[in-house]
Formats: C-alpha cells, structure tokens, sequence
C-alpha cells in the first residue's frame, strides 16, 4: 500500500508519501511455531520475522518505487507490518496511518499496489544498466502498442486539446529527463511552430518571466524528484500539468491533470537509459500527433528499432572505444542543432558511471574559447545527424585534429565516420544513436571495475533538495 497525503509544512511544502507491508504470513501457522518456546527463542524467531518484512519493503520502495530509502524511516506497527515514513513528520503520518486502520477517514489516498509478482532480475546480464539498453527495442514496441491503433496514435484528447490551445508548451525536468525536453523541444518547435520552454525543475524558482497560457509537461521517470513537486508549488494554474512517468502511482503522477506511462517499466539502473528513450519517443510521438503525421511516426519508430537492434548486436567497436577512452580524464562531445543536446546526454551518462570528466560543446562554438582546451591528450567525440550541418561541422573537425587530438565521429551517412548508425530523420536520432553512447559509458565503467548499477554519491531518485 502506498499512501499520498498532503501534510504540507511551510519548510517543505511538497506531497510526501509512505509505504506499508503488511504480512501475509498465516498467523496462526507463526503462532504454531513458538508455541511451548521460551521467551529467548521466541524473541528471535519474531526478530526474522520482522527482518524479512524490512527486507521485503525496502526493495518494494527502492525496486518498484524508485524511493531512496535512506529518507524513509522504518517504522512496525503490531508485528504484522512495517511501514517506511519520510524522515520528516514521521510520527504525524504514522498516527494517520493507525488512524486510518481504524476506519477514520482521513484527507489521503491509499493506494495498493500489485507489484510483488512482477519479475525484476537482471536476466544474463551482468548489470541493471545493460539489460536496460538491451531492453529499449522492447519499449518502444509497448509505446507503439500503448498508444497507437490502426496506424493513428491515440493519446488523451485533453492533453491534445490543451496542447493546441495554449500559446505555448512548458516542460520541466532534471538531468537525464531534462535533456529528453530539449529533444522534444528542437522537434515539436520545428514540426509543429508552437513555442516550447524548458526548464530544469531545480532552477524553476528563478525563471523570472512565466507564460500564463502554457500547457506543462513533466518528465520524470520515478515522478517523485523533489525538484519537481517544488516546481509543481510554484506553478499558479494547475489545471493544465501532465506527467509523463514509468510510476503512475507516483506523487507528481497523482498531483497532475493526467498522466501517461513512459512503458519502461521499473528502471533499477541509476543512469536513467531506456526512459530518456522512451521520454524523447512520447515527446516526437506528441510532435508528430499535433501535425498530424501519426502513420509516419508508426513507420518511423520500426526503423529505429531495426537501427538500436543493429547496434546492440555488435559491440565490438564500442568496446574497443570504451577501452580507449578510459584512462582519459576528460572528454568532449562536440555536435550542432539536435546533436548538441543528444550529446548532453552522452556526457551526463559518461561522467554518472565512468567518473571521467566530459562536456559537451556546441562544435560552432569550439573557436569561441573552448578549442584553448584542446591538444594532443585530449579525446573527442563528435556527432553528425544532419546533412545540413556537415560542412560547419566537418570544419570544426578540421580543426580538431589540428590540434592533434583523437577524435571518433558518428554519423547517419558521412563517409569519414568511424560508426555510421541508420535514423529515418535527425528528429528520430536520439531513439536511434542513444544505445550506442549509453554502451559506451557502460563499457568505459565496466573497464575501471566501477559500481555500474549504483554509481558513487548518486540515488536513483532524488527525494531531497
Ligand atoms: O526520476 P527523474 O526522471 O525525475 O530523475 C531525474 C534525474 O535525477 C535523473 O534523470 C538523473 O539525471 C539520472 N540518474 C541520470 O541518469
């Protein structure tokens, strides 16, 4: 059971939740067990007792919610539970929760949830991380059978209508969902001519001129980043905020008009990878919707599964890269239009779980000062989606190596290119070429015998400012 209430308090006014196990152990089969024991026995067989039950809920809240228990605070109620609190206000949910038990109804959702039965294992990969690239291909087919019917994508009529009726569209995010925004802004600015503003959750409180007629989108793939429930407080009109998230359940998912699942199912892997694909895919999916183009989206997103499937079939070149860069201590992603953001990505990734220093540069941008940085130690990766922008980005190349240092380029169809990916569009390249840089800073990390699944100083949801 997972409860949401709303005990806002002034110093953080944002929806908290709680999360209850109860037992389902037979009782009587329990008592049967330490009938006639001694006190000492029965102390310890009640102490396993309550040892599973901690076990057991905390990998629901960390597993299945994506909470990050070390702000939750275990509490047992009548042997028969354990509940996990926020650290805040601990005794006050605990007493509405017995109060609830009681059949007093109290301002809050209750919520039960049926997911001890869904299976969540690593298969035969050896880490979260890879099995969730390796499981991209599949969510993008759950995207296509979740929301498109007889080549028309089929999405809620309110969440279109809004869209088409406000002046603009405003997405939040933070770091890996962030990027996904900046994607589905480049697409649904170009195809649709609607104005898009992004901004980071964290950073929302300093945005000094809002839209008032904006419809919001919100990325997050656990939907219970504090950043956003915070933004969420800021925001005057409420009536128009839609989350997109892979827990519906969640905080901001309860908080929004509607919400709409990122079908990546529960992701364990720190480093966010087959939700950013499925953000940025539900985002070109809402571009392509509003210019009605449904079919060819459909037929879009088959060949992006054909090119992920290529390039999870053969790693061989991305090892050989990944060993490569892993004695660097710091690496560039250079890009231009869509590939610059699609390169933020692949820094924030590589930095997350190899621990090398990345940035990624608008390549354009490299004569301006950052090209002071470059020499014969340093690495670049650059990427080319684009035909329009091959002659400004081939120069820049140019200028790369002669500054001698080593560089990779990927690209869609340029000769020169050390890995030549398929895409039916640049808008569809980040679906495409995602796996690629995700494997990479899997392999980098994997070659520096990181903690790939759980990188150092990181949670995989951040649930305090
Ligand atoms: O659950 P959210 O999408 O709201 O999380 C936002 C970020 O904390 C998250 O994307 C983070 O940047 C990832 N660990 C990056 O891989």
């Amino acid at each position: 059971i997972v409860g949401n209430n709303d005990f806002l308090t002034e110093d953080y006014p944002v929806m908290r939740r709680y999360l209850v196990v109860e037992s389902d152990d037979d009782m009587d089969e329990i008592a049967g067990k330490i009938k006639g024991l001694d006190e000492e026995k029965i102390f310890k067989e009640y102490e396993k007792f309550r040892a599973k039950y901690s076990r057991k809920t905390k990998k629901i809240a960390e597993e299945f919610l994506g909470l990050n228990v070390e702000n939750y605070r275990e509490v047992e109620y009548d042997k028969l539970l354990t509940v996990l609190v926020p650290v805040y206000n601990t005794e006050k949910y605990f007493k509405e929760y017995k109060k609830s038990k009681k059949g007093i109804e109290i301002k809050k959702d209750i919520l039960e949830l049926d997911i001890l039965n869904k299976k969540i294992d690593k298969g035969n990969f050896e880490h979260f991380m890879i099995k969730e690239i390796y499981d991209e291909p599949l969510v993008l087919k759950k995207i296509l059978d979740t929301y498109t019917l007889d080549n028309k994508i089929i999405i809620s009529e309110n969440l279109i209508n809004d869209l088409k009726e406000s002046k603009s569209i405003t997405i939040l995010g933070c770091g890996t969902s962030y990027h996904a925004g900046l994607i589905g802004k480049y697409v649904i600015e170009s195809l649709v001519k609607k104005r898009v503003n992004v901004y980071l959750a964290s950073e929302f409180n300093n945005v000094t001129l809002l839209d008032e007629n904006t419809t919001y989108l919100f990325l997050s793939q656990s939907g219970e980043t504090i950043d956003l429930k915070l933004a969420y407080n800021l925001i005057k009109d409420k009536s128009r905020i839609y989350t997109f998230s892979n827990v519906l359940t969640s905080s901001l998912c309860m908080l929004s008009k509607e919400s709409f699942d990122l079908c990546g199912d529960i992701e364990i892997s720190v480093a966010s990878t087959k939700a950013y694909v499925s953000e940025v895919t539900l985002l070109i999916m809402l571009a392509y919707k509003l210019s009605n183009l449904d079919k060819e989206f459909i037929d879009n997103i088959y060949i992006c599964i054909n090119s992920i499937n290529k390039t999870l079939k053969n790693t061989s070149l991305i090892k050989d890269l990944a060993f490569k860069i892993k004695d660097y201590s710091s690496l560039f992603y250079l890009g231009k239009g869509i590939d610059h953001f699609i390169n933020l990505e692949s820094s924030l990734k590589l930095k997350e779980v190899s621990y090398i220093h990345s940035e990624a540069l608008y390549s354009g941008e490299l004569k301006h000062g950052s090209i002071a940085l470059l020499s014969k130690d340093s690495f670049v990766i650059g990427l080319l989606s684009s035909l329009k922008n091959k002659s400004s980005f081939m120069n820049n190349i140019k200028e790369v190596d002669a500054r001698e240092s080593k560089y990779f380029l990927v690209s869609t169809s340029c000769n020169d290119s050390d890995f030549i990916f398929d895409c039916p569009n640049e808008y569809f390249s980040p679906i495409c070429i995602s796996s690629f840089y995700q494997l990479l800073s899997y392999y980098t990390a994997l070659y520096k015998g990181l903690d790939i699944d759980k990188p150092r100083n990181l949670a995989k949801s951040c649930t305090v400012e």
